[in-house]
C-alpha cells in the first residue's frame, strides 16, 4: 500500500490503536471504560494519565497533556506532527509517497553536504599533523576522544582555502557550497573558508542531520572568539540546542534537563556523566527554544555562568519559561566559574558525583531573581518588586500563579491578593495612580490605624519633598504625633521632618537602616496624582486624626475616673469632650 502524504493523517490513525500503542511506552491499567498510568510527560508517584479506547484519546490530568496517537507520538518523540506522521507511517509499514519540492531537495543536499564537511573537519583533528594543537586543547579540557567521536568534533586548519580545496576536488557543486555557508566568493571567483584553526562543533538538529557549526579559536587573541555558520534555511540560531539529538533520550529517561550556554559546558557536563542537557547556540534564549525543550521534560534546570552576564540571562530565562507556565530550577554558580570549569574542578576533588554537587547548588528562582534584582536596584525594593511582577507576568496556571503570589507576598510582606492585584493588572500605572489616591482617601477618612495613616503621610512627602517644611508649618503633624506610640512609620516620619531633604538623592543619603529599608518598600508605591488636593487632604485628616487621638485619651480618662465615682470631675471631662467633637 502506498499513501500520499495528503492522506496520510487518516491512514496512520485508523491503523494505530490508542491504548495498544500508548501500552508500548506506558504501563496501563484498566480502570473502568478507561485505562490508566504514569504520565511520561512529567513525573508523578499516583496515575493520571488516562487512556479513552472509546475516544481514542489519551488525556493526563496531572500536566494536562492530552491529544491522538499521532500527538502522544510528537510528544513523546519531541518531533513535530509531520515526522510524526511519516514515522508511524513507516512502522505501520504504511509507503509515503513523497513529492519533495525542489527546495526541500535543496535543503537536503545542503544537509548532506554539511555531514561531508563535518567529517573532513574531523579527519583533520584525528589524523593531521596540524590537528595537534586543538587535540592539545580537548584533551586539556578534559574531553575523551570517545566524545570528539560521539559528537564529530573537528579542526579547522588555518591555511584559509583548505575546504575549498578540498570540496572543489571532489566535484562537490560550489554554489552548493556556498549554500552551506561555510565558503566565501572573494572577489576574483576564487573560494576561502569560513573557519580557519578552529574547533569545529557540528550542530545536529534533533533528526540528527547536520545543520550548521560552531567553531572556536584555538588562539586566544583572535575574535571573534566563537564564530558560527550563518542563519539559512537550515541553520536558525534562535531555534536550535546543541546537543538534543544525543540527549533526547536521556532527558526523556530523567525526564530533567539542564540548560547551559556553550558548546565546551555541554561537553563538560556530558564527559562526567551529566547527560540531559542541552545548550544554546551563542544566542540569547529564544521563546522556541523554551518551546522546544518544554516538548521533552518540564523540570528545566537552568545553569548559566556565575558571573554578572550569566545571572542576567538566568533572570531572564526564568522569565520565558514563566510565559509557558513553568518555573525552572536554577543553579547557581560561583562567581567567576562557568559550567564547564566547575564541573572540572568538582571532578578533580571527588568523591562527590557532579549531579549531587550541582543539586546542592540549586536556589530557588523566585530568590534567585529577588537576589538580582536588589542587588541591581541596590536595595530598592519598590523596583524589585516591579520587575519582578513583570517576570511573571501573563502567567495562566492558577496553581503556579498562586505559588508566585505566594513567594512574593513573603518577600515584600504585603498581602498575596495585592500582588495579585498588580499582577493581573494589564496598565499598571495608571490604574494604580488612582488606586493610591482612593487608598489613601480611604485611609484617612475611615480613620484607620495611625500607623496606616502615617504610611500614607510617607508615601507623599518622599514623593514630594518639598511638602516636608509645608506640612509641619500648616498643621499641628508634631502635636498629633506626640499623641501617638513609636512604631516604624511614626520614626521614619520623624526623621523626614528632622533631615528635611529636599529631593531624592538626598532620601537615599538618610544615614539609617531601617529608615533606608522602608524607604526601598515605600518607593514602591504609585504616586499622588493631583499633588495639592492630596495635600489639603492630609492636612484635613491630620485634623481629624488628632482629635481622634484626643477623644481617645478622654475616654479612657473618663473609664477610670468613673470607677472612682467623682461626679463633678466626670461632668468637667464630658464637658471637654463636647467641645473636642465639635469640629
Ligand atoms: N559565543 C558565541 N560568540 C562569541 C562568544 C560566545 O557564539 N563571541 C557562544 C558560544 O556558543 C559559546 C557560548 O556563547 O559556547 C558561551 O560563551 P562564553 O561563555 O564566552 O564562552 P565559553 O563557553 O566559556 O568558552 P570557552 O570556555 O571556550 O572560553
Ligand atoms: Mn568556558
Amino acid at each position: 500500500m502506498s499513501v500520499s502524504i495528503n492522506n496520510l493523517f487518516e491512514e496512520v490513525k485508523s491503523h494505530y490503536d490508542v491504548v495498544s500503542f500508548i501500552s508500548q511506552f506506558v504501563k496501563l491499567k484498566k480502570v473502568g471504560r478507561n485505562y490508566v498510568g504514569l504520565c511520561p510527560f512529567h513525573s508523578e508517584k499516583t496515575p493520571s494519565f488516562t487512556v479513552s479506547p472509546e475516544k481514542q484519546i489519551f488525556k493526563c490530568f496531572g500536566c494536562g497533556a492530552s491529544g491522538d496517537v499521532i500527538t502522544f507520538y510528537m510528544k513523546l518523540k519531541g518531533i513535530d506532527f509531520k515526522s510524526a506522521l511519516i514515522e508511524l507511517a513507516e512502522r505501520a509499514g504504511i509507503k509515503v509517497e513523497f513529492s519533495q519540492s525542489s527546495v526541500q531537495k535543496k535543503n537536503r543536499e545542503i544537509l548532506e553536504l554539511n555531514f561531508r564537511v563535518a567529517k573532513i573537519y574531523q579527519n583533520f583533528l584525528f589524523n593531521h599533523v596540524q590537528g595537534e594543537r586543538a587535540r592539545a586543547h580537548l584533551k586539556e579540557r578534559g574531553l575523551s576522544e570517545e566524545t570528539w567521536q560521539t559528537f564529530f568534533l573537528g579542526y579547522a586548519p588555518p591555511e584559509g582555502r583548505v575546504l575549498a580545496g578540498l570540496l572543489r576536488a571532489s566535484k562537490v557543486d560550489m554554489d552548493l557550497a556556498l549554500e552551506t555557508g561555510l565558503l566565501k566568493k572573494e572577489e576574483d571567483g576564487s573560494f576561502t573558508d569560513l573557519f580557519r584553526d578552529r574547533i569545529i562543533f557540528p550542530i545536529f538538529n534533533e533528526r540528527g542531520e547536520c545543520i550548521g557549526f560552531g567553531g572556536r579559536a584555538l588562539k586566544s587573541d583572535v575574535e571573534p572568539k566563537y564564530l558560527n555558520s550563518p542563519e539559512s534555511k537550515v541553520f536558525k540560531k534562535s531555534e536550535v540546542l546543541y546537543g538534543l539529538f544525543h540527549s533526547k533520550d536521556y532527558i526523556r529517561k530523567s525526564r530533567q534537563v539542564y540548560l547551559v550556554e556553550g558548546y565546551f559546558d555541554y561537553l563538560a557536563l556530558w564527559e562526567r556523566g551529566v547527560r540531559n542537557v542541552v545548550a544554546t547556540c551563542g544566542t540569547a534564549l529564544t521563546e522556541a527554544h523554551v518551546k522546544k525543550i518544554l516538548n521533552f521534560s518540564d523540570d528545566v534546570i537552568v545553569l548559566f555562568d556565575g558571573d554578572k552576564a550569566g545571572r542576567k540571562a538566568t533572570v531572564r530565562a526564568i522569565g520565558l519559561f514563566l510565559k509557558e507556565n513553568k518555573l525552572p530550577q536554577v543553579v547557581q554558580l560561583p562567581e567567576g566559574e562557568d559550567p564547564d570549569s566547575y564541573v572540572r574542578k568538582i571532578s578533580s576533588e571527588p568523591p562527590e558525583e557532579p549531579y549531587e554537587v550541582l543539586i546542592k547548588n540549586t536556589i530557588s528562582p523566585l530568590v534567585f531573581c529577588y537576589q538580582y534584582f536588589k542587588e541591581e536596584y541596590r536595595g530598592n525594593l519598590g523596583r524589585v518588586f516591579q520587575d519582578m511582577v513583570d517576570l511573571c507576568r501573563g502567567i495562566s496556571d492558577p496553581l503556579l500563579e498562586r505559588a508566585i503570589c505566594r513567594e512574593l507576598a513573603f518577600f515584600f510582606d504585603i498581602s498575596e491578593s495585592d500582588v495579585r492585584r498588580v499582577l493581573r493588572k494589564e496598565t499598571q500605572r495608571t490604574t494604580q495612580d488612582v488606586q493610591g489616591f482612593q487608598d489613601f482617601q480611604t485611609l484617612g477618612f475611615r480613620g484607620g490605624p495611625d500607623e496606616d495613616f502615617l504610611k500614607a503621610i510617607c508615601q507623599f512627602l518622599i514623593q514630594n519633598p518639598n511638602y516636608i517644611p509645608k506640612l509641619e508649618a500648616e498643621t499641628e503633624i508634631k502635636d498629633y504625633l506626640e499623641s501617638l506610640e513609636e512604631g516604624p512609620y511614626f520614626d521614619f516620619l520623624k526623621k523626614l521632618l528632622y533631615f528635611k531633604p529636599t529631593e531624592e538623592t538626598q532620601l537615599f543619603a538618610i544615614p539609617d537602616p531601617q529608615f533606608q529599608e522602608i524607604l526601598g518598600d515605600l518607593f514602591f508605591s504609585p504616586p499622588f496624582e493631583n499633588k495639592e488636593e492630596t495635600f489639603e487632604q492630609i492636612k484635613r485628616c491630620i485634623s481629624i486624626m488628632k482629635k481622634r487621638r484626643a477623644l481617645k485619651k478622654l475616654a479612657e480618662i473618663i473609664r477610670h475616673v468613673e470607677k472612682c465615682g467623682n461626679r463633678e470631675e466626670i461632668e468637667k471631662l464630658l464637658f471637654k469632650l463636647r467641645g473636642t467633637l465639635s469640629f
